[in-house]
C-alpha cells in the first residue's frame, strides 16, 4: 500500500458531481501534480485530503491508517493556498508560528520551528515585518512557511505560484522543488498551468470533469499521450485523423521505418496520430511526409514557431530551435519529416 492512497473518491454537490470515482496512490517523498482545467475537480480532491470537504464516497489514507474521520487539525497535513490566506494583523514570524500555537507547542520549541522555517524559504530576515510589507513572492513563502513548520506528513498546494509573474514564478518553481526535496516531503500539486506541473512533478495526474484520465511521469504523458484531451493539455500537439490522412500520408513507409503500425486503428473511430510541433522538421520533397505553405512565423527567442498549412490536415504547427536566422518567410513551399518514433498513436475508441 502506498503512503496516501485515494480509493474511489467521489464529490457530489447536490446533484453536480464535482469528483468522479478518483484514485491515487502516491509514494511517500513522491511529487505528485493534479493537472487539469477550471472546474475539473483538482481543489475539491485537495479539499478533501485536508479534511475541509467529506467525500461522498470513497476513502483517504495516510500510512495505512484511514483518516476521512479524522479532523483537519489532526491530520497532519500543510497546505498552501493560492490566495496566502495571510492574517494581515500579525507578524511574518507569527503567521508562521500560528499553527504551532494551535497545537499548545511550548514557546522555546515554537520560536526555534519558526527561526527555521522562516530559514528554509529565506525569509529570517523579514520576521518581524506584516504582510502588507512584503512582495507577492515574500507572502508566498510565508504560506509555505507556515504550511511547514508543523512539519507535515504531507504537503498540499493548490496553485500556489499563479499569482506571481513569470519570471518570479519559474525561480520559486526551482525553489519550490529543492526545498521538497531536501525535506522529502510528499507533495501534491494543484495546477492548470502544464509547464509547472512538468518541472516540479515525479508524476503528473491529468485530470478531466472530476476523473484522472491520465497518470505517468512527465516525459512519459508528454511523447506518449493516450487520449487527445491529454496531448493538447501537456503541450502543443499535431493530432491527425488516422483514417483522413491515409491519403496523403503513406503509413506503410512510417511503420517501415520503426514508427506505430496504424494499420490495426484504420478502422477505428477517433484513432489519430500525434506529433509534437518540435519532432517536425524540414526536408526535401523526397524525403517528406507532408508539404504545405507557411502561413505564419512567429520568432520567440529560443525558438522559431511556424503555422504551416497543409491541404489535407488544415494548420500544423512546426517549432524549430533558433540555431540561426530563419529564410522561410510566409509563402514559402515547405516540406516536412519527423522521425517514426516520434509519433504517438492515440488508439480511439475501438469501434
Ligand atoms: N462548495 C461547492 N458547492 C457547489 N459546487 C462546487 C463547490 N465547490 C466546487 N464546486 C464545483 O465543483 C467543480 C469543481 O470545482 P473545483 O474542485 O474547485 O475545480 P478546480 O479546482 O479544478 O478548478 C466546479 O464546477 C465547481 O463549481
Ligand atoms: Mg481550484
Amino acid at each position: 500500500m502506498a503512503f496516501l492512497e485515494l480509493d474511489g473518491l467521489v464529490k457530489h454537490f447536490s446533484s453536480f458531481v464535482a469528483v468522479d470515482g478518483l484514485s491515487l496512490s502516491v509514494e511517500r517523498g513522491e511529487f505528485v501534480s493534479l493537472l487539469g482545467p477550471s472546474g475539473c475537480g483538482k481543489t475539491t480532491t485537495l479539499h478533501m485530503i485536508a479534511g475541509f470537504q467529506e467525500p461522498s464516497a470513497g476513502s483517504i489514507s495516510v500510512d495505512g491508517v484511514d483518516i476521512v474521520d479524522v479532523p483537519v487539525n489532526k491530520r497532519d497535513i500543510g497546505i498552501v493556498f493560492q490566495n496566502y490566506a495571510l492574517f494581515p494583523h500579525m507578524t511574518v514570524a507569527d503567521n508562521v508560528g500560528f499553527g504551532l500555537d494551535m497545537r499548545r507547542v511550548a514557546k522555546a520549541t515554537r520560536d526555534a520551528r519558526v527561526r527555521r522555517a522562516l530559514e528554509q524559504v529565506h525569509l529570517e530576515a523579514l520576521a518581524g515585518r506584516y504582510p502588507k510589507e512584503l512582495s507577492g513572492g515574500q507572502q508566498q513563502r510565508v504560506a509555505l512557511a507556515r504550511a511547514l513548520v508543523i512539519e507535515p506528513k504531507i504537503l498540499l498546494l493548490d496553485e500556489p505560484l499563479s499569482n506571481l509573474d513569470a519570471k518570479l514564478r519559474e525561480d520559486m518553481q526551482i525553489e519550490l522543488k529543492l526545498l521538497q526535496r531536501e525535506l522529502g516531503i510528499t507533495t501534491i500539486l494543484v495546477t492548470h498551468d502544464q509547464n509547472e506541473a512538468m518541472a516540479l512533478s515525479d508524476r503528473i495526474a491529468v485530470m478531466h470533469g472530476g476523473r484522472i484520465v491520465q497518470l505517468d511521469a512527465p516525459y512519459q504523458g508528454y511523447e506518449h499521450p493516450e487520449t487527445p484531451f491529454v496531448a493538447g493539455f501537456l503541450g502543443k500537439a499535431n493530432l491527425f485523423d488516422i483514417a483522413a490522412a491515409s491519403e496523403a500520408i503513406d503509413w506503410s513507409r512510417i511503420a517501415q521505418s520503426g514508427g506505430p503500425d496504424v494499420s490495426a486503428t484504420l478502422g477505428k473511430r477517433g484513432a489519430l496520430l500525434c506529433v509534437r510541433p518540435e519532432k517536425m522538421a524540414f526536408c526535401s520533397p523526397e524525403e517528406a511526409y507532408l508539404s504545405g505553405v507557411v502561413a505564419t512565423r512567429i520568432f520567440l527567442g529560443a525558438s522559431w514557431l511556424y503555422q504551416i498549412k497543409v491541404a489535407q490536415f488544415g494548420t500544423i504547427l512546426v517549432a524549430e530551435q533558433n540555431r540561426s536566422a530563419s529564410d522561410k518567410v510566409e509563402g514559402s513551399a515547405v516540406h516536412l519529416r519527423w522521425e517514426p518514433e516520434h509519433a504517438a498513436l492515440i488508439p480511439g475508441d475501438g469501434q
